[in-house]
């Protein structure tokens, strides 16, 4: 069994359904399997830049009743990178060696970090400068993180969306209108074209592939002509005007956000189809609420496989999914490749095989 260890986990990045499901899986795998100790560490880094170290020891009880919630027990953040902290007179500052001493001080003999490419890319840039031993799992509703078939979050993300779709096909038909959907996504593509399809969308627009509004009208204008009185439109939210601008908002502390090309399009769909729009954005609906079953049982395998990493010793490696199994793979061979939707892949295919219009 060899020496008893005391891991670490943290989650990091966006909040997604299943993160408490890996940590309940880690625990029960660290605590009941092998005996060691497991500290949950709050608000990703920033709880080991925190002196002392904001933690909690994680004990079986602890996450008995915790593989049906939402969110993450340890708290997150997505803003800021460790490298170069705001400080307050205006300059940045490097945090990265008071992660490092925060890992030391917990006496943590490894860390397990659960993110998205992002937060998992810096996680690993301060492990290699610490000589920390780090595990990576990848979540995000995104589904873009490499070589993995599925991330934490994304199947019950897809589930919101559907469900959204098939309530709204409703409404839509009785008030013969146009519903556009804006989904969350990022740059790929991957909850729109998969809700899209499994939701009955007659349109799906995605960043990956791009669209012409006459195409979009043309499909819209079909379907009034056979008698359709309404259609569905799926946008994913990096999805750009036709002009090529993004269309952003911003927070009220500077940071960029994407958002708003659902109404971008409702407005001009409107005009030159003279049908009435409207315009649904799911936005964190989709990162809320109860974890799919897949979610769950995906979380599980991870949170089990990556304690076994450890116990093998191998380090910098990341869990994925792949063909029903977990395979680990190195984190700098997954985070080399990101995972946009294939615009020559199955689901793109099966779509326009069904007659769904995306765009081009
Ligand atoms: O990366 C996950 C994600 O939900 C994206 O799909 C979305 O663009 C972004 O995070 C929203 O971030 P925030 O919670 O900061 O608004």
């Amino acid at each position: 069994m060899g020496e008893r260890k005391r891991i670490g986990i943290l989650t990091s990045g966006g909040d997604c359904a299943g993160l408490n499901a890996v940590i309940r899986a880690v625990t029960h795998r660290a605590v009941g399997t092998y005996d060691w100790e497991v500290m949950g560490i709050y608000r990703a880094t920033q709880g080991l830049m925190s002196r002392p170290p904001q933690a909690v020891s994680l004990d079986l009880e602890k996450v008995g009743d915790i593989l049906t919630k939402g969110g993450t027990v340890l708290g997150t953040t997505n803003k800021g990178n460790p490298f170069a902290l705001p400080m307050p007179d205006g300059t940045v500052r490097d945090g990265s060696q008071d992660i490092i001493e925060g890992y030391h001080l917990l006496g943590l003999d490894a860390l397990i970090g659960i993110g998205g490419d992002g937060s998992l890319a810096i996680l690993r840039k301060v492990a290699l400068q610490g000589n920390l031993n780090f595990v990576a799992i990848p979540k995000t509703i995104d589904n873009d993180v490499g070589i993995t078939e599925r991330a934490i979050g994304f199947d019950t993300a897809v589930n919101i969306a559907t469900e959204a779709l098939d309530r709204l096909h409703f409404t839509a038909a009785s008030h013969d209108r146009v519903m556009i959907v804006e989904v969350m996504g990022r740059d790929a593509g991957h909850i729109a074209i998969s809700a899209g399809i499994a939701g009955g969308a007659d349109v799906i627009l995605i960043p990956e592939i791009p669209y012409t509004l006459d195409n979009v009208c043309r499909k819209i204008k079909e379907r009034q002509e056979q008698g359709h009185n309404f259609s569905v439109v799926v946008v994913s939210e990096a999805v750009c005007t036709e002009t090529g601008e993004t269309v952003t908002w911003s927070d009220r502390f500077g940071e960029c956000r994407l958002g708003g090309i659902g109404q971008y399009l409702a407005d001009r769909i409107s005009t030159c189809t003279g049908a009435e729009t409207r315009v649904t954005v799911l936005g964190h609906t989709q990162r809320g609420g109860i974890p799919s079953p897949l979610d769950r049982l995906i979380a599980s395998a991870f949170g089990v496989a990556a304690v076994d990493l450890i116990a093998n010793e191998k380090y910098d490696h990341m869990v994925t999914w792949q063909q029903r199994q977990v395979v680990d793979v190195p984190i700098s061979e997954a985070l080399g490749h990101y995972q946009a939707v294939d615009p020559n892949g199955t689901l793109v295919h099966t779509a326009k095989g069904l007659g769904i219009c995306l765009g081009d």
